[in-house]
C-alpha cells in the first residue's frame, strides 16, 4: 500500500460556448498550460485534513463537521469541493483511513480558468492512486464534477472534462465527450481583470433571464450553439480570421445575456482596438478573463493594450497532457 501519491491537472480556456452549453448547446474549450498539482498522504486516523498554501486556507473534515486551522469561515466554502471528492471515494470503495490533501496551483482563482475543477480532477486521481484504485479517466471525470455540483447547482461538466482530458474537446451535456484532433496552432492571450466572481451566481442569473423571457433566451441560446458548430470548420480549415469574427459575436451574446461587465468590456475593446481578430470573455464573466485570438505579428501590440487597459496579461499554449499521474 502506497503512503503518498500526486497528481496534476490543467487550466481551461472556453473557447467558445459557455453558459449557452449548461442549456444543452455545444462548446468548445482547450486545455493550457498552467496546472493544479495535489499531493495525498494516509493518514491513521479517518480525519481529512487540506491545505492550500497559494491562497493561505487549510483545515479538517471529521464526520462533514469543518474545523478551520487558517482562512476563516472562507476556507470551509473553498475547501468543501475538494472534501466532496475525498468523502465520494472513501465512501464508495469502504476505505478506512483519513488523509492529508495538499493543492499548489499556478492557476488564478475564481477567473474563469476552471482552477476548481483541476483541484477536484488531481485530487480524485492522486486519492484513486493513493488506494490503487485502478479506475479509468472518465471514473476521475464522474467524480469530479459530482463535486462541481456542490459548488454551484447546474454545471455542465465542461470544466472537469477538459481538465480531465486535456487537448481541444466539443463538449455537450450529456453526449459522449469529443476530442476535436485538431493541429492549429492558436495564438491566444488571456486577460484577467483580477475581479473574482461567483460562477453560481451568473450561471443563476442566464437562468433568471430566461424564465422571464423564454422566447427570446432560447434564440440567442441557441445561436450560441449555432457559432460552436460553425467554428469547427473555422478551426479545420485554420481559418482565424472567421473565429475570431466568431469570438466577436459570441462575446455580444453573453452580453445580451447579462455576463459580461465593464472591466471586461474594456479589455476586449483594447484587445480588438489593438488588432486581435477576436476577443470575448471565457468562462463565467462577470470579472475573471476574456481571450483575444491574434495574428502573431499583432501579439505584443495585443499584450500590451490589455495591460494598459488594467488587465494582467497571461501568455499560454495549448496542452494535450489531461490529468497525470506524477511520480
Ligand atoms: O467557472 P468558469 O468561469 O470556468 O465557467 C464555467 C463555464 C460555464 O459555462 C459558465 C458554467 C458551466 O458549468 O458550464
Amino acid at each position: 500500500m502506497k503512503t503518498q501519491a500526486k497528481a496534476s491537472a490543467p487550466a481551461k480556456v472556453i473557447l467558445l460556448g459557455e453558459h449557452f452549453v449548461v442549456h444543452g448547446e455545444p462548446a468548445i474549450v482547450l486545455a493550457i498550460d498552467r496546472r493544479a498539482t495535489v499531493t495525498v498522504k494516509m493518514r491513521s486516523d479517518q480525519k481529512i485534513f487540506i491545505k492550500s498554501e497559494d491562497i493561505g486556507i487549510s483545515g479538517f473534515f471529521i464526520n462533514d463537521q469543518f474545523s478551520p486551522l487558517k482562512g476563516g469561515g472562507e476556507a470551509e466554502r473553498k475547501l468543501e469541493p475538494i472534501y466532496a471528492v475525498a468523502r465520494e471515494i472513501i465512501q464508495k470503495y469502504h476505505l478506512k483511513n483519513g488523509v492529508n490533501i495538499e493543492i499548489e496551483s499556478s492557476i488564478p482563482i475564481a477567473a474563469g480558468l476552471g482552477s476548481s475543477a483541476a483541484v477536484s480532477v488531481a485530487s480524485a486521481a492522486a486519492l484513486l492512486s493513493l488506494f490503487d484504485l485502478n479506475k479509468s479517466k472518465d471514473d476521475i471525470f464522474k467524480i469530479a464534477f459530482n463535486a462541481e455540483k456542490i459548488i454551484h447547482g447546474t454545471p455542465s461538466g465542461v470544466d472537469p472534462a477538459i481538465s480531465t482530458y486535456g487537448g481541444i474537446l466539443w463538449y455537450r451535456k450529456s453526449q459522449p465527450i469529443r476530442r476535436l484532433d485538431i493541429d492549429v496552432d492558436l495564438p491566444l492571450i488571456i486577460g484577467n481583470t483580477k475581479k473574482e466572481r461567483s460562477t453560481g451566481e451568473l450561471v443563476a442569473k442566464v437562468n433568471t433571464l430566461r424564465r422571464h423571457y423564454p422566447s427570446i433566451i432560447k434564440k440567442i441560446i441557441k445561436a450560441g450553439g449555432e457559432i460552436v458548430k460553425r467554428s469547427v470548420k473555422a478551426l479545420r480549415e485554420g481559418d482565424l480570421k472567421t473565429l475570431g469574427e466568431l469570438m466577436n459575436i459570441n462575446h455580444e451574446l453573453l452580453c445580451a445575456v447579462g455576463v459580461s461587465c465593464e472591466e471586461l468590456e474594456n479589455l476586449v475593446h483594447a484587445a480588438r482596438n489593438a488588432g486581435a481578430l477576436g476577443a470575448k470573455l471565457t468562462g463565467a464573466g462577470g470579472g475573471g478573463c476574456m481571450i483575444a485570438l491574434v495574428s502573431p505579428e499583432k501579439i505584443e501590440d495585443v499584450a500590451e493594450a490589455i495591460d494598459e487597459a488594467g488587465g494582467e496579461v497571461l501568455i499560454t499554449r495549448k496542452t494535450d497532457a489531461g490529468v497525470t499521474i506524477e511520480r
